[in-house]
């Protein structure tokens, strides 16, 4: 729909330039060009493509002028006539010179690739804030979730207290199917990549690393520090079993993969990704298929979540427009965002140190006194108990063994492993039948 526009008088049009039109970039590029007229009256500018850097320039690019494509990224951010650059390649060799390029160059960079921000981002927004000019990345977390700027923004005047987001659609996806269906692992991420929810190298999204950089990228911003990818403590998912999601489901609860960030007592940052158990009741625990959702808990505001499509060219370009329109809005005053600080430049809390309930579920002998010698174990540890289960009872060569499922209060990471370590070296435990270790260990998130 065509929308009346006041007649002001034209500033000069705004030059960007775009590397990548792959899922994401053929997207961005299609709305630069479809809504041209309106994003001209939002920002007060015309926006003028001036050149696409891609991997192979003679590729045909429906609907997109074959003379805007370029082979050479480096050449194309070199120009000293840019206004702004959008970074959709991703990795971090070479993009990392580019947009460094690009800021010196003075053109403000938008891009939505969280493995550079989690490794560079300190770095860049320090060139940024020289050259005075703005550096954005709100598709880098949670596609189409604006979690970015309410971050750097909106919340900016409260006490964030913890972050926890569901960041990656393809493990929530596998989770999802393994917690309705009963699959395995291997088969929930057989049909993730049938779909084209998960790649066919699903290393980075099911052993936790993609949702490490989201987290660090949430955790630098939520809590005014600088926190790299390689700081986050992470676990994926490719060990669980269905037996693991049949367990929670025992107790009310369901498995999600989590980023969790969160302010110490210490006031260091605990920043993870692992699987834990939510009760059901939580908002997180709702969240189905490949959608992603961000939970933030604030002094001031309380609870507040966010949630959508964490995925997809079209909803991950919604959120690049947002950034390009905010940048060329403050282009066309002269002016730069006010960039995210590091003030505080809180540490980050040792993981063994941080303190969570767990689940802990292994095979005893069936025999008397069995339970006292576990609960013994426990106490060594002053791992406190609160509740003990006796899941299911098997036989092994005429050897009767039963299942133990014992939740545990608040405890320290450290002691738990050490309680874990001191029960496997135990006699009478016996081996389980998914092979999956003697004893399985998942962190319980508290109920909000
Ligand atoms: N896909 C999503 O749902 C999603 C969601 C959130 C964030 N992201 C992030 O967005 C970024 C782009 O993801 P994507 O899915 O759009 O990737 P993609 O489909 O693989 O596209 C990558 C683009 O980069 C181009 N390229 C590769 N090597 C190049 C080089 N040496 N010089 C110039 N261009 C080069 C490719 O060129 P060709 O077209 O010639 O191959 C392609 O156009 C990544 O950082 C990703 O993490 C993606």
């Amino acid at each position: 729909m065509e929308h009346k526009v006041d007649s002001v008088e034209e500033p000069r049009a705004l030059r960007v330039a775009m590397l990548g039109c792959g899922v994401v970039g053929s997207q961005v590029a299609r709305l630069i060009i479809e809504q041209a007229d309106d994003l001209a009256s939002r920002i007060g500018a015309r926006l003028e493509l001036v050149g696409i850097a891609v991997g192979n320039p003679t590729r045909e690019r429906p609907g997109l002028d074959p003379a805007l494509f370029f082979g050479d990224a480096e050449a194309l951010v070199s120009r000293d006539d840019l206004d702004i650059v959008i970074e959709v390649v991703g990795g971090i060799d070479p993009v990392r010179d580019w947009v460094a390029t690009a800021l010196e160059g003075g053109a403000s960079v938008i891009t939505a690739n969280k493995a550079l921000i989690a490794a560079h981002g300190a770095e860049l927004t320090e060139i940024a804030r020289l050259r005075g000019v703005d550096l954005y990345y709100e598709a880098a977390v949670a596609g189409a979730i604006p979690i970015i700027r309410p971050l750097r923004e909106s919340l900016v005047g409260d006490e964030i207290t913890r972050v926890m987001g569901i960041v990656n659609g393809t493990t929530n996806y596998i989770l999802d199917q393994m917690t309705t269906t009963g699959a395995e692992f291997a088969d929930a991420l057989g049909e993730a990549q049938d779909l084209g929810y998960a790649e066919a190298d699903p290393t980075a999204d099911v052993e936790g690393h993609d949702a490490a950089a989201k987290a660090a990228i949430l955790a630098s911003l939520a809590f005014h520090t600088d926190i790299t990818s390689d700081q986050v403590a992470s676990q994926g998912i490719s060990q669980l079993t269905s037996r693991d999601i049949s367990s929670a489901a025992g107790l009310n609860m369901v498995i999600k993969l989590l980023a969790v960030a969160e302010l110490t007592p210490a006031d260091q940052v605990s920043v993870r990704v692992n699987p834990v158990m939510l009760p059901t009741a939580h908002p997180l625990a709702s969240i189905k298929g490949a959608y992603n959702a961000v939970f933030v808990e604030s002094r001031e505001a309380g609870r507040l979540m966010f949630m959508g499509p964490g995925a997809g060219g079209a909803p991950t370009a919604s959120a690049v427009m947002g950034d390009l329109v905010t940048a060329a809005r403050n282009r066309v005053r002269g002016v730069a965002g006010a960039a995210p600080t590091a003030y505080t430049r809180r540490s980050v809390a040792d993981p063994g140190g941080t303190e969570s309930r767990y689940h802990l579920r292994f095979v005893v002998l069936d025999e008397p006194g069995v339970l006292a010698r576990a609960a013994d174990v426990f106490a060594r540890h002053a791992v406190s108990i609160a509740t003990v289960h006796q899941a299911a009872t098997s036989s092994e060569n005429g050897t009767p063994y039963a299942e133990l499922e014992v939740l545990t209060h608040l405890t320290r990471e450290s002691t738990v492993q050490a309680c874990v370590a001191e029960l496997t070296a135990q006699d009478f435990i016996g081996d389980r039948e998914d092979g999956a270790g003697k004893v399985r260990l998942l962190r319980v998130e508290a109920s909000s």
